[in-house]
C-alpha cells in the first residue's frame, strides 16, 4: 500500500506517463474541471474525475446542485469553529487535530482536496470574510495554516491554501486592483503563505480573484512562477478561485494549472488553439497537466480506502476547540466563573438560536447543533433559569418591547448573562460589513441590562472585532467568535468553570473603526485599493503609534494567573537564538498560557513597526506548576525584505527580545547583539508612512517611494470591457441596465439562488456577488450557455462601437481584452 501521506509528488512519474498518452484535446480538457466540484480525469486512460470541495472549518460536499455560495444543500458534517475563532486558541496541536478529523471526513466522503485553509491577513475588521481567516499577523496565520494542512494531508487528502494573494476585502473582490509595495507584500501579505508552503507543502494553492499591482492573481507570473514556485519551492498545483480565470492562456504561462469550475470548454479550446498556433509551448502544458493528473491519481487511490467517521468524537473535538478558542476579555471581581447555585437570567436570542458559522462557501450543514440555553438547562435545571430573547436573531432591528422584557428578567435574577453579537445578515462572504458596531438593539440591550443588574456578563458571538461603547459596564466579557456546532455547550463549560478560558486575541480590537490604520483607504474606489499603510497592519500600527485600543493583540484572561521569570536568550552553535522562560501557574486552578515573543529593533535604516511577533508557545499548567518554555528565533526573525536585493537581510546590532502575555503586556525583555554584515539598499531605506496616534499619513510621494514607481491612476468606468462589473455597466449605460437585469436572472437560475426574501443573508450575498461580477465571469459560469461573443456584442453596443457590433453579429472572431 502506498504511503498516503506522500501526496501528489509521489505520483509524478505515473502522471507524466499518462500525460504522454493524451491527445492535445485531452490535455486541454484536464486544464479545467468537470462541472462544479470535479477535476476532469480521462476516461479513456482510466483516470477518474475526483472531487474537491469546501472547507475550511467543515466539509461542504454538495451532492446535487453545486454552487460557491452555500446555496444548495450539502451532506451533514461536523462544523468546527471558524478560523477567526480557532486562531484565538493559538494552539497548533489542536488545529492539527481538527485537520486530521477533516481529513477523515474527506476520505469517508471520497473528497480528494478540501478547499482551505484561508489565511488572508485581516487588514481591516470590516472585511466580510474575516471570520474565515486566522489573524492580522502573518507568523501566527502561517503557523496555524501549516498545522491545519499537515493534519488534513496526514490522511492522504489534499488542501488548498487560499486565497493567494492580497484578498483582504469582499467589495469588488473579483476585479479590484490591490496596490501594495513589495516589502509589505513579502513581510505581511505573502509571509503567511510562505511559512505554510515551506512547512507543509499543500497539495494545492488557490489563487485569489483580485488583481495585484495591475495583474490578475491567476495570471501573475511573479506571484506564481517566481515567488511561489521559484523562491519558496512550492511543488503542488495552483487552482483558480471559483470563476477567477481571466485570460486562461496567460494563466498557463504564469503557472496557473487548473481552472475551476468548468467553463463549458471555452478556455480549454483557447489553450488548444494557442498550442496549435505556436503561442503556447506544449512542454509547459505537459508539466501543468502532469501536476493536475498527479492530484487526480491521489484521489483515485482513495476509492480503495474506507473510514468510519465517529461523529460523536468529532463533535467532542469541536466542543473542546470552541472552548479553547474563546477569549475572556474582561473579568472584574471574579464575576466568572458562575456558581451553579445562582439564579440566572439568560438574555439574548443567540442563546437559543446560536450564531455559530459564517455565510457563503464555507457554510456547513452541521451534524447537530448545541445551544447555550439547553446546555445550561441540562446543567442547572429550570428552577433557577429565566430567559428573554432581547432581539430577533436575523435582523435585530430596534424593538422596545423585547428590550423591556429582557430588563425585567435581568432585574429579578442574581446574574444576567447577555448573548449578543453580529447577526448573519451583518457579516458574510460576498460583502463587507458597513460599520464596526453591533446592531443598535444589541448595544441597547447590553446597556439596559447592565443598568438593571450590575452583575452582568456579556457573551459575544461574532466573526470579527466590534466596537463596545458599553465596555465599562458589564462585569465580564467573553468573546466566543463563531464557535461551530458545539459552541453552545462550550460556552457553558467556560461560564461555569468546567474549562478555564485560555484563548488570546489573534487580532487587535480597536476602540473605533476610524482608528484602523487602513480605514481611510478601505475598501478603495474606482476598481483600486491602495495599501498605503504599508507594514502598519493591526498591532504593528497600534503599538508603533502607542495608540489606545479596546483589547490588544494577544490579550486574553484566565481564571488563574501566570508569572513569567528567568528569561534567557542564547545563541545556538548553528546561529539561531533560543528563548527560554519559566512560566508558573500561581493561581488555584489549572489553565493554559500563550507565551508571546516580540522582537524590537531599536535602530534600523528602514522603517519598521516597533515590535513584531516572532515566536509563541502555549503551555498547559496545573495549579502551582512551573515549566520552562523554549522557543527558537531563526535569523529570519531579525530580517526585513530588501526589494532591491530580493532577499531577507539582517542589519547587525542590538535587538530587544520582549516576552509577554499580549503585545501590550510585556513581562520580560533581554538585549542581544546579532552579527550580520548585510547592508540595506536604498530601496529598502525609503521613507515609510508617518505613523502617530492620529493615524497613518502617507502622501502620494511617500507611497510612490514605497512602490518604487508613481501611484497608478484610478480606472475610468468607460470604455467598458470584459472585466467591467455588472454594477458599473448598469450605472453608466441604459442598455447595460437592461442587460444586467437579464443576466442576474439567468445567473440566479443557474446557481439555484433562493427566492428573494426567503433567506435575507443569502439574498444579499447573492445580489452583491452578481453585482460585482465581471462580465467575463457570466460567460464562464454559464457553462457555455452564454458565449463570449454575446457578451462582447453587448459591450460594443454599450461603448457605442457599432462597427465592432456588426462584425460580431455577423460572425467575426471574438477578441480577448
Ligand atoms: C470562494 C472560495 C471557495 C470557492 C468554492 C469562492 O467563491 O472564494 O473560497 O473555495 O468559491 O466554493
Amino acid at each position: 500500500m502506498r504511503d498516503i501521506k506522500a501526496g501528489p509528488q509521489a505520483k509524478h512519474n505515473e502522471a507524466a506517463a499518462l500525460v504522454a498518452q493524451m491527445s492535445l484535446q485531452e490535455k486541454a480538457a484536464c486544464a479545467s474541471g468537470r462541472k462544479f466540484w470535479h477535476m476532469q480525469g480521462c476516461e479513456r486512460l482510466g483516470l477518474p474525475a475526483v472531487m474537491v470541495t469546501d472547507g475550511p472549518h467543515g466539509l461542504r460536499k454538495q451532492q446535487r446542485g453545486g454552487d460557491h455560495a452555500g446555496l444548495n444543500a450539502s451532506v451533514p458534517a461536523t462544523c468546527f469553529p471558524t478560523a477567526s475563532a480557532l486562531a484565538a486558541s493559538w494552539d497548533v496541536e489542536l488545529i492539527n487535530e481538527i485537520g486530521v478529523a477533516l481529513g477523515e471526513q474527506c476520505v469517508a466522503e471520497q473528497v480528494t482536496v478540501l478547499l482551505g485553509p484561508g489565511i488572508n491577513i485581516k487588514r481591516h475588521p470590516l472585511c466580510g470574510r474575516n471570520f474565515e481567516y486566522f489573524s492580522e499577523d502573518p507568523l501566527l496565520a502561517g503557523e496555524l495554516a501549516a498545522a491545519f494542512i499537515n493534519g488534513v494531508q496526514s490522511q492522504g487528502v489534499g488542501t488548498s491554501l487560499k486565497h493567494y494573494a492580497v484578498n483582504n476585502q469582499e467589495q469588488g473582490r473579483m476585479y479590484v486592483d490591490a496596490i501594495v509595495d513589495e516589502r509589505t507584500l513579502r513581510e505581511i501579505y505573502l509571509r503567511g503563505f510562505e511559512l505554510a508552503v515551506k512547512k507543509s507543502q499543500p497539495w494545492t494553492i488557490m489563487c485569489a480573484y483580485n488583481r495585484l499591482n495591475g495583474t490578475y492573481c491567476g495570471e501573475h507570473d511573479w506571484l506564481l512562477n517566481q515567488v511561489l514556485r521559484g523562491d519558496w519551492g512550492f511543488r503542488g498545483l495552483v487552482v483558480t478561485d471559483w470563476g477567477a480565470t481571466n485570460d486562461r492562456v496567460r494563466g498557463v504561462r504564469a503557472g496557473l494549472d487548473l481552472e475551476m469550475p468548468a467553463s463549458g470548454g471555452i478556455n480549454d479550446r483557447r489553450i488548444e488553439q494557442a498550442v496549435n498556433r505556436g503561442e503556447l509551448d506544449i512542454a509547459l502544458l505537459d508539466q501543468m497537466i502532469t501536476r493536475n493528473v498527479a492530484v487526480s491519481l491521489c484521489g483515485a487511490d482513495m476509492a480503495a480506502r474506507s473510514v468510519t467517521v465517529n461523529q460523536q468524537s468529532h463533535h467532542a473535538l469541536a466542543r473542546r476547540a470552541a472552548a479553547e478558542s474563546a477569549v475572556l476579555l474582561k473579568n472584574e471581581q471574579q464575576a466568572l466563573p458562575l456558581s451553579e447555585q445562582s439564579e440566572i437570567a439568560v438574555i439574548g436570542a443567540f442563546a437559543r438560536h446560536p450564531r455559530y458559522q459564517g455565510t457563503g462557501s464555507s457554510q456547513v450543514n452541521p451534524t447537530r447543533l448545541d445551544c447555550a440555553y439547553d446546555a445550561m438547562l441540562e446543567l442547572l435545571g429550570d428552577a433557577r433559569l429565566s430567559y428573554a430573547p432581547g432581539y430577533e436573531p436575523v435582523y435585530s432591528e430596534k424593538d422596545v418591547a423585547l428590550l423591556d422584557e429582557a430588563v425585567g428578567k435581568a432585574r429579578g435574577a442574581k446574574v444576567a448573562v447577555v448573548f449578543a453579537g453580529l447577526p448573519e445578515t451583518y457579516e458574510s462572504e460576498g460583502f463587507d460589513r458597513q460599520h464596526m458596531r453591533l446592531p443598535a438593539q444589541h448595544d441597547a440591550l447590553i446597556e439596559a441590562v447592565c443598568a438593571a443588574n450590575p452583575n452582568t456578563i456579556v457573551v459575544l458571538c461574532n466573526g470579527a472585532p466590534v466596537e463596545m461603547p458599553w465596555v465599562e459596564q458589564p462585569r465580564a466579557i467573553l468573546e466566543c467568535y463563531l464557535g461551530g456546532q458545539a459552541g453552545g455547550s462550550a460556552v457553558v463549560d467556560l461560564l461555569f468553570g468546567k474549562i478555564n478560558p485560555c484563548g488570546k486575541l489573534a487580532e487587535t480590537f480597536p476602540l473605533h473603526q476610524t482608528d484602523v490604520p487602513s480605514d481611510r483607504w478601505f475598501p478603495g474606489a474606482h476598481r483600486q485599493v491602495q495599501y498605503r499603510e504599508g507594514l502598519y497592519v493591526g498591532y504593528r500600527f497600534f503599538d508603533s503609534a502607542d495608540k489606545p485600543v479596546l483589547f490588544p493583540f494577544g490579550h486574553g484572561l484566565s481564571y488563574t494567573k501566570f508569572e513569567f521569570s528567568n528569561l534567557q536568550v542564547e545563541q545556538q552553535p548553528a546561529g539561531d537564538w533560543q528563548v527560554r522562560v519559566d512560566v508558573t501557574n500561581t493561581g488555584d486552578c489549572s489553565g493554559a498560557e500563550v507565551v508571546q515573543v516580540y522582537v524590537h529593533d531599536p535602530v534600523s535604516s528602514a522603517y519598521r513597526p516597533v515590535q513584531e511577533l516572532k515566536a509563541f508557545a502555549k503551555v498547559k499548567l496545573a495549579a502551582g506548576e512551573r515549566s520552562t518554555v523554549s522557543m527558537e528565533l531563526a535569523r529570519e526573525s531579525f530580517a526585513l525584505f530588501d526589494p532591491a536585493a530580493q532577499a531577507w537581510l539582517v542589519e547587525g546590532g542590538e535587538f530587544e527580545i520582549r516576552v509577554g502575555a499580549s503585545s501590550r503586556d510585556i513581562r520580560l525583555s533581554a538585549q542581544i547583539t546579532v552579527d550580520s554584515d548585510d547592508q540595506l539598499s536604498a530601496a529598502a531605506q525609503v521613507t515609510g508612512p508617518e505613523c502617530s496616534a492620529e493615524g497613518c499619513v502617507v502622501s502620494d510621494s511617500v507611497f510612490g517611494g514605497m512602490l518604487g514607481k508613481p501611484v497608478p491612476p484610478a480606472e475610468p468606468p468607460r470604455p467598458f470591457h470584459m472585466n467591467t462589473s455588472l454594477k458599473e455597466l448598469g450605472e453608466h449605460s441604459w442598455l447595460g441596465r437592461r442587460f444586467k437585469q437579464k443576466v442576474v436572472a439567468q445567473f440566479s437560475q443557474s446557481l439555484g439562488a433562493p427566492a428573494s426574501g426567503k433567506n435575507p443573508t443569502l439574498t444579499r450575498m447573492f445580489e452583491e456577488m452578481a453585482n460585482h461580477m465581471p462580465l467575463r465571469s457570466f460567460a464562464l459560469f454559464s457553462g457555455g450557455k452564454m458565449d463570449f461573443r454575446r457578451v462582447q456584442l453587448v459591450l460594443a453596443l454599450c461603448n457605442h462601437r457599432y462597427l465592432e457590433a456588426l462584425r460580431l453579429l455577423f460572425g467575426g472572431e471574438e477578441k480577448w481584452d
